[in-house]
């Protein structure tokens, strides 16, 4: 297994390019599969996810090829499969995007339930009560969820709670239905909109993009579509919280700000000096670093997938600050590790207490998931000496060329391939 070296203390300097969002292309490429012929997607991230969810398309019977630019061509002309199995889906719980998309194409699936993460149960009870209202009749066999959707017909649903699984897979499945489905209570995840913005573009009708409610006139004749994945706000997001625990100026190439907007102003408030610069965000500590408490909430509140990072610049703001997960109240298996490198953090249910500043010092640590290690690796820059990380699967994740990245801005990191 792969372990990553960061020799700490360097500050960060130049330019960064955004890859294309994890999360956007992830259903993006599900999507995929709702319409017969060639679909393409620019800007597809080079990651482990993607590569996964090719390998549920080509399951599936559909065609992946990757050019040199970046840009996925999906063909999905003959659907062949309608399974996707227990192997795929434990692996990377997008995969259960692979239901909307077959329910949508095939009108039936038999597709893996994910299972839980290793922070928490992860539950998928809105998708299932979705597609219920939908018509579809689901039966659960031997940790399969079967779907017989040859009825569906459309719906009003208003969703328990705004889940971005749950609105992308009932958008998959309503875009291929001509009478009008409304969905209530949709996530507005930036990637939740660019998947409804797809589905425009292969022929549905879809009121309300970007808002929480949204009228979808489906299509049985769906046709493939070519479109850019958004910039990924989460990788923008590390390399910001990076640069203002190991401090330096940097640019984030291709960053969308509209999607940063809280975690920029919970930036500036740390006393980060945030600019909005050509094709990009510029940006650099600007002094001592200000304890600021967050609080996470679905979009556009502060992101879950920040929360880590998020930490791990905390340990070097000048005071204490309170970090509160209700997303995800069990996902802080980063704190240990924090801790190894000389954090000082209580944890009590869903808070952490972050006690700045410390001086980091390098450690043996453990990635224990992808927005864990991107903090254990924020946190290895900061520090003073060696920080060995295992187990950097977790990190191929979800975050393009990081090493590269990294050392191109100054950050002395290695893999060593093992
Ligand atoms: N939930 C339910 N029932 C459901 C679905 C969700 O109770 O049927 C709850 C979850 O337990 C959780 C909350 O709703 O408390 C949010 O879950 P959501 O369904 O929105 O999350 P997800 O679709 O499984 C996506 C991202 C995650 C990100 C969350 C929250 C992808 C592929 N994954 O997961 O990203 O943390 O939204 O924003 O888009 C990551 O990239 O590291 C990652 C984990």
């Amino acid at each position: 297994m792969d372990i990553l070296i960061v020799r700490g203390g360097n500050e960060l300097h130049g330019d960064v390019r955004v890859a294309g969002a994890k999360n956007a292309a992830l259903p993006l490429m599900a999507a995929t599969l709702l319409a017969p012929g060639r679909s393409v997607l620019e800007n597809v991230p080079e990651l482990a996810d993607v590569s996964t969810m090719a390998r549920v398309l080509t399951t599936l019977g559909a065609e992946v090829q990757r050019d040199e630019a970046g840009a996925l061509s999906v063909d999905s002309t003959n659907p062949a499969g309608d399974t996707a199995p227990y192997e795929l889906v434990k692996t990377m719980r997008a995969s259960f995007y692979a239901l909307g998309a077959l329910i949508g194409r095939r009108r039936r699936a038999r597709v893996s339930l994910p299972g839980g993460c290793a922070w928490g149960p992860r539950p998928v009870g809105i998708h299932l009560s979705g597609f219920n209202a939908m018509g579809v009749q689901l039966e659960l066999d031997q940790g399969y969820v079967v779907a017989d959707a040859s009825r569906i017909h459309g719906a009003r649903f208003v969703l328990d709670f705004p889940s971005v699984g749950a609105s992308v897979n009932l958008l998959l499945a309503a875009a291929t239905v001509p009478e009008p489905t409304v969905l209530e209570n949709v996530a507005r995840e930036p990637e939740v909109t660019a998947v409804a913005r797809m589905l425009q573009a292969m022929g549905a009708t879809i009121e309300g993009a970007g808002t929480d409610k949204l009228r979808i006139h489906g299509s049985t004749e769906l046709r493939p579509c070519a479109v850019r994945v958004i910039p990924d706000r989460i990788e923008a997001g590390t390399y910001l919280t990076a640069v203002g625990l190991a401090g330096g100026e940097i640019t984030l190439r291709g960053a969308e700000p509209e999607h940063l907007t809280m975690l920029i102003a919970k930036a500036v408030e740390a006393g980060l000096q945030v600019e909005v610069a050509e094709d990009g965000i510029r940006v650099r500590p600007n002094g001592e670093l200000i304890p600021v408490d967050v609080e996470t909430a679905v979009y556009p509140g502060f992101a879950t997938d920040m929360q880590a990072q998020w930490i791990a610049l905390m340990t070097g703001a000048h005071g204490s600050s309170f970090v509160t997960d209700t997303i995800y109240p069990d996902r802080f298996t980063h704190v240990a590790e924090l801790v190894r490198l000389g954090a000082r953090i209580g944890i009590r249910e869903n808070v952490a207490k972050v006690q700045g500043p410390v001086k980091l010092k390098g450690a043996p640590v453990m990635s224990t998931d992808l927005r864990a290690s991107a903090s254990l690796v924020i946190a290895a820059l900061a520090a003073e000496g060696t920080t060995e990380i295992s187990r950097i699967y977790h990190l191929d994740r979800g975050y393009e060329k990081l090493e590269q990245k990294l050392g191109s801005l100054g950050a002395d990191v290695e893999r060593i391939r093992g």
